[in-house]
């Protein structure tokens, strides 16, 4: 990656007599940085900041997010437009090389993931040591970390060839291993992938044929699950995002960093929100209840949280919220799904909050997973797939952000300090002379 920032001036900082001039640099678009690269080797300091929530860990040239305006793009384009008008495989080329493709990269990239959509059949009998009723994201967790058994020639991220091999595969195998974690849940057998489909087709088949029936999907269906991919492709520096480059750092195998993002992507502060949301909608169960909950929400001395609500980078709409409660309209109608209570709750709970003093001083507004659950449940996925969807759909990101980290000059192990605040010194007391 060529490297782009530019230096804008300097910062000073004094601490204990000494100044020193931190170089500012700017992007661009959002915030300017300071550079503390050097202040360990010219103060002797760290700095400390848990929750990252001023530190930036990378220079990327991926996704934006301004989160005071609510927007995001992806290499520049804005998620509304590319939801409306691209599919989830160009923006899985753009994110991950760059540009959007033309006609016959289009056509050869799609054949590379369409050629590879098949998992090696010792996979299958992995997939046999779980229990039935694991969780679909501890299934997830295993298969894809045992991508790196079965296909170890596209270990060396250094080579780019290895690396178009493992991010084209993973992007092709991904599908594949949601859909067999799924049949293997409710006790079906695995369908094999059809080159013929589209990705979404292809995956929605996986999962909801059986070798006595096809499953051929309403068009609004296919059309929701692909958006459910797009919005949930990339989104920066997460979590999940940061756990992948941080474990490709050490030069793991791509498929071991792929899956300690979706070990990551798990918690319900993450990608599990959108499970918790539906869960929580569920048992809010009528418009009637909604003030208990908002109440509870509100209450400190309650855990509880409006799951779906709040975000670290938007203090804004979440722009791909938007997009996802326009597919849930669109979905709903299509499907003939008239008075959801799930969608009327959810509906009412949005307005009710908006106007509330509490969320508006916090600037807290549903985020993607508010009503990427109920788009889910419509489609037909159990609660506890929701997160192996996410996980499909942001494995285009973890790819491209790793693979930037690969060629980004900039970049070592990531090695985070600490404040040690743990006994100091003392010496060791055998067993026998302690009471
Ligand atoms: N319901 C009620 N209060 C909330 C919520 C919520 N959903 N979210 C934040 N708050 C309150 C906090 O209690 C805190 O109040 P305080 O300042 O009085 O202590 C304040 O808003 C700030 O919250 P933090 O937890 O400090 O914000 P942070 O940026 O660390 O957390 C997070 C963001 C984790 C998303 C949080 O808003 C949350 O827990 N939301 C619910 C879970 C969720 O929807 N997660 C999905 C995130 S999007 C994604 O991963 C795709």
């Amino acid at each position: 990656m060529e490297n782009k920032t530019v230096q804008k001036g300097t910062a000073t900082l004094t601490v204990n007599s000494k100044t020193v001039e931190l170089p500012v640099l700017g992007g661009t678009d959002g915030p300017d940085v300071i550079d503390v690269k050097r202040l360990y080797a010219e103060t002797g300091m760290f700095t400390l900041d848990p929750g990252f929530t001023s530190t930036g860990s990378c220079e990327s040239q991926i996704t934006f997010i301004n989160g005071e305006e609510g927007i995001l793009l992806h290499r520049g384009y804005p998620i509304d437009q590319l939801a409306e008008n691209s599919n989830f495989l160009e923006l899985v080329y753009l994110l991950n090389y760059g540009e959007l493709p033309s006609k016959s990269e289009f056509h050869d990239f799609s054949r590379d993931v369409t050629e590879h959509t098949m998992l090696h059949t010792q996979m299958d009998r992995f997939f046999g040591g779980f229990r039935r009723d694991s969780h679909p994201m501890a299934m997830m967790v295993g298969a894809v970390g045992a991508l790196s058994a079965f296909y170890p020639d596209a270990m060396d991220v250094k080579d780019e060839d290895q690396r178009r091999i493992s991010t084209n595969g993973l992007i092709a195998k991904m599908p594949t291993i949601a859909a067999r974690i799924y049949k293997y849940s409710i006790g079906q057998p695995f369908i094999e992938p059809q080159n013929h489909l589209s990705y979404a087709e292809n995956f929605l088949r996986m999962c909801f044929s059986v070798p006595a029936e096809d499953y051929k999907p309403n068009p609004a269906i296919i059309r929701a699950m692909d958006r459910l991919l797009i919005l949930q492709a990339d989104h920066e520096q997460n979590a999940s995002t940061s756990t992948v480059r941080l474990a490709a750092s050490s030069g793991a195998h791509p498929y071991a960093a792929i899956a300690s993002g979706v070990a990551s992507l798990w918690g319900p502060s993450h990608g599990g929100a959108n499970e918790a949301c539906l869960n929580m909608l569920r048992e809010i169960g009528s418009v009637e209840r909604i003030p208990e909950f908002i109440a509870r929400a509100k209450d400190k001395s309650d855990p509880f949280r409006l799951m779906g609500f709040g975000h670290r980078v938007y203090k804004n709409y979440d722009p791909r919220a938007k997009v996802m409660q326009a597919t849930v309209h669109e979905l709903m109608q299509e499907l003939d799904i008239k008075n959801s209570p799930i969608l009327q709750v959810a509906m009412e709970l949005e307005r009710i909050a908006l106007e509330d003093p509490y969320f508006i001083e916090k600037k807290l507004y549903p985020n993607v997973d508010f009503y990427s659950g109920i788009a889910m449940d419509a489609i037909g996925f159990p609660t506890e797939m929701f997160t192996v969807l996410f996980a499909l759909g942001r494995t285009a990101g973890w790819l491209a952000q790793m693979n930037e980290m690969t060629v980004d000059k900039t970049q070592r192990i990531g090695r985070p300090r600490q404040i040690y605040t743990g006994a100091p010194f003392r010496d060791y007391t055998s067993l026998d002379t302690r009471s």
